[in-house]
This record gives C-alpha cells, sequence and structure tokens, in this order.
C-alpha cells in the first residue's frame, strides 16, 4: 500500500532520469501525513544532498523564519520538492526531469491531502502543474494570485533562493505569508465562501 516511506522508498532507488548518476542522496519530502499546509521547493542543493534533508541551506534557513513567523513552524507542514535528486551546480531542473519527478509529487499530496499549498518558485509551479493538469505560468505572474481546485488552495510564491538573490524580493516574500496565515485564520473560523473571495480574489479552477 502507497505510504509515505514507500514513496521514499522508491525515490531513493528512482533511475527515471540522469540526476540520479550524480546524486549523493536523493531527498524525500518531509513532515507528518496530516498536515494542513504543503510547501514544495525546486530540488536540493549540496547540503540536501549530503544529509537527504530538503532546505537545509540558505534558502531553508528563510524558510524557517518565514514559517516561524507565520505561525507554521517546520515541523507542522510537509516540505517536498519538484525534483528530489540535485542538478549539477547552479542549474535549474529541465522540464523533462521535473515531469518524471512529478508523480511522486502527486502520491505525496495524494496521501496528505493538504488544504494549503505552497509552491515556491518556477520549477515547483510547474510539478504542481503536470499533477493538477494546470498551466500556472511564471511565478512572476503567478505569486500575487489566489487559486483553488477542489478543496485545495494554492499560494504561488518567490523561491527562497531569488529572495536570497534580490533582497528587495524580502517583503513581497513576508507579505504574502502574511496573507497566507490571514487567510488559513480566516478559512479555519469558518468564514463565508463570498467572505474569502471578497478579501482575497481567488481564482477558481474547476
Ligand atoms: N533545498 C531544497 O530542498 N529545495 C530547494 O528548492 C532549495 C533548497
Amino acid at each position: 500500500m502507497l505510504s509515505l516511506s514507500s514513496i521514499c522508498n522508491e525515490i531513493k532507488g528512482c533511475k527515471k532520469c540522469d540526476l540520479h548518476f550524480s546524486r549523493k542522496t536523493a531527498v524525500c519530502g518531509v513532515g507528518y501525513e496530516s498536515a494542513s499546509v504543503m510547501v514544495i521547493g525546486e530540488a536540493p542543493g549540496s547540503n540536501e544532498d549530503q544529509t537527504g534533508i530538503p532546505f537545509v541551506g540558505r534558502s531553508g534557513r528563510l524558510l524557517d523564519k518565514m514559517l516561524m513567523d507565520t505561525n507554521m513552524p517546520r515541523e507542522s507542514v510537509y516540505i517536498s520538492n519538484a525534483v528530489r535528486c540535485r542538478p549539477k551546480v547552479g542549474r535549474a531542473p529541465k522540464i523533462t526531469e521535473i515531469r518524471k519527478c512529478s508523480p511522486f509529487l502527486k502520491d505525496e499530496l495524494n496521501i496528505i491531502g493538504p488544504r494549503f499549498i505552497i509552491p515556491m518558485g518556477n520549477s515547483a509551479l510547474k510539478s504542481l502543474g503536470f499533477v493538477l493538469k494546470t498551466d500556472f505560468g511564471r511565478v512572476s505572474e503567478a505569486w500575487k494570485k489566489i487559486y483553488r481546485i477542489n478543496d485545495m488552495f494554492i499560494f504561488p510564491q518567490f523561491h527562497p533562493a531569488a529572495i536570497l538573490r534580490n533582497p528587495k524580493l524580502f517583503h513581497t516574500m513576508k507579505d504574502r505569508f502574511d496573507l497566507i496565515r490571514n487567510f488559513r485564520e480566516d478559512f479555519e473560523n469558518n468564514k463565508s465562501w463570498d467572505y474569502l473571495n471578497e478579501k482575497y480574489g481567488i481564482i477558481k479552477i474547476s
């Protein structure tokens, strides 16, 4: 039967693309099975490739801060990636790599059933798009939007590495995480759909 540990075993043994040749460790998602929030990153960097744990380098420290500041400590969310093996230094994953890795994300989504999803950066958005059969476009446009698909709300967001490269984006990211916190509070306080729609302008994708 499918479980987070069986998915992780598959990830560890995966050879579906060339990234497995150079990986030290394939990186599985982490977090608890009934997390209501799922965060999706791009791909492991060197710290993650060494440790097998997602978001443990500089980007991870920034992400931890954002999560902590908005009442979503790392322990309370599920953290995953578009691609589970480290691409060669400095390059983003290719579309073919993202596509081949996306069934793992699909399986995780099916098990966890998160209510709120935060895809960070273009690779995460692409991967989620493959799973949900939706074209979310580029994060430079999508970060201002909130999508609803079935019972899930999707908050595209810049990748923390983009903020480290361009610190002017820090407040954009912070404001967005604050909005996600407010949205969750409103949602959990059973605010009506009309109220949420009016306040946040949600784009419903059937
Ligand atoms: N670490 C990850 O696990 N994913 C990223 O996208 C960046 C750093």
